[in-house]
């Protein structure tokens, strides 16, 4: 029966069939990289118009039936999340700041005229994903589980207005490193092009926002960097975020600097949390605009002395070199810097359990 938004919905359970085999998953765990192996289930819960959120299930993973008419695949109403558990060091299990991926992807959903899902349903949906694949967690060190949380337009129909039905899913993938190249530092790329626009999409989490990153991050990747930057697109001037995450500045004066959140950058869950480590360690903590020639100058003066970026795929990640058409410089010593590897230490000590966690940070399941 369906049941509405209002009503607690319970999960009906399928467990797969012929789940991975165990030795086929250890090769998996022993050697994660990052969203290319998949765990045995995923969630599924419907929304009709009228109905509201219903058949929460938890299903064998596997490939879905779309219409081919589906709004989803022709006007791109689409949004998703992504967040991590993690296996702490006494065995048990514990998600970093669930209801913040839930209250940013209901942001995400007003912004794409979606449907709001209630903020206990998407904590326990992740939960239930959770709990059907704990045997999913990496072997390797730094592993964790990635949870990938999504809802799209799934109503068959062609014209340009709100979709009347959708899907939330919720797919799990052992992850370890995002970084192919593995180096201490990344190296960025300055894009020509823009990701967004005041009044855009820039700080919801919808897939479009990718699709249209994905040019300017081949070119990075075809000139040899390991991540796009990209700058406002008023001015073509002002530093705003990689092409799936947030960037922090080092200043030897004791403070620290993000982009300040203007509509145009994603709200970062790592970023808000990095903003109160950084002040629990006693830096001067500044949200503001910084722009490209600025950040060359104090590079160049060392009154810049480390620049990181940080997201829940990437963690906390050294910046080391910085490459656009008028030529390139390097950040410090072009290695990780010591503020960046405590901050990088404390956050994932707190995610882990190894580092008490005094903010209410971490929910164990
Ligand atoms: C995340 O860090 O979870 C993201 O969503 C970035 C994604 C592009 C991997």
């Amino acid at each position: 029966m369906a049941t509405t938004a209002e009503t607690r919905l319970s999960f009906t359970k399928h467990p797969h069939p012929a789940p991975v085999a165990a030795d086929v998953r250890a090769q998996v765990l022993a050697n994660p990289g990052f969203g290319t192996a998949f765990t045995d289930h995923m969630v599924e819960i419907d929304y009709t118009e009228g109905a509201g959120w219903h058949d929460a299930r938890v299903i064998p993973y596997g490939p879905i039936a779309l219409d081919p008419a589906a709004a989803v695949l022709h006007y791109a109403q689409e949004i998703f999340e992504g967040l991590k558990a993690y296996r702490l060091a006494d065995g048990g299990i514990a998600l970093f700041r669930p209801e913040a991926n839930a209250a940013r992807f209901n942001a995400s959903a007003r912004r794409l005229a979606m449907p709001e899902l209630p903020e206990d349903l998407f904590v326990e949906a992740v939960r239930q994903q959770v709990l059907a694949d704990k045997d999913w967690f990496p072997t390797v060190e730094g592993g964790s589980m990635y949870l990938r949380p999504f809802m799209f337009a799934s109503e068959a129909f062609l014209g340009v207005r709100p979709a009347k039905q959708y899907k939330f899913m919720v797919i799990a993938s052992p992850a370890g490193n995002y970084f192919k190249s593995g180096a201490p530092a990344v190296s960025i790329w300055v894009s020509d092009y823009t990701r967004a626009a005041p009044g855009g999409t820039g700080a919801a989490k919808c897939g479009g926002n990718y699709a249209a990153s994905l040019v300017p991050t081949a070119e990075a990747f075809s000139r040899g960097h390991d991540q796009v930057l990209f700058l406002d697109a008023a001015e073509r001037k002002w530093i705003e975020e990689l092409g799936g995450m947030n960037l922090f500045f080092v200043f030897d004066d004791g403070s620290i600097l993000t982009p300040e959140l203007t509509g145009t950058i994603l709200p970062g869950i790592t970023r808000s949390s990095l903003l109160t480590l950084a002040a629990e360690e006693g830096l001067t903590v500044r949200e503001g605009r910084y722009s490209l020639d600025q950040w060359k100058a104090d590079a160049a003066s060392g009154k810049l002395v480390e620049t990181f970026a940080c997201g829940t795929a990437a963690v906390v990640t050294p910046v080391g070199k910085v490459a656009s058409h008028e030529g390139e410089f390097t950040i410090g010593s072009g290695g990780p810097g010591q503020l960046t590897q405590k901050l990088r230490q404390k956050l994932v000590g707190i995610q882990r359990g190894e580092i008490a966690d005094t903010h209410g940070w971490v929910t164990r399941i």
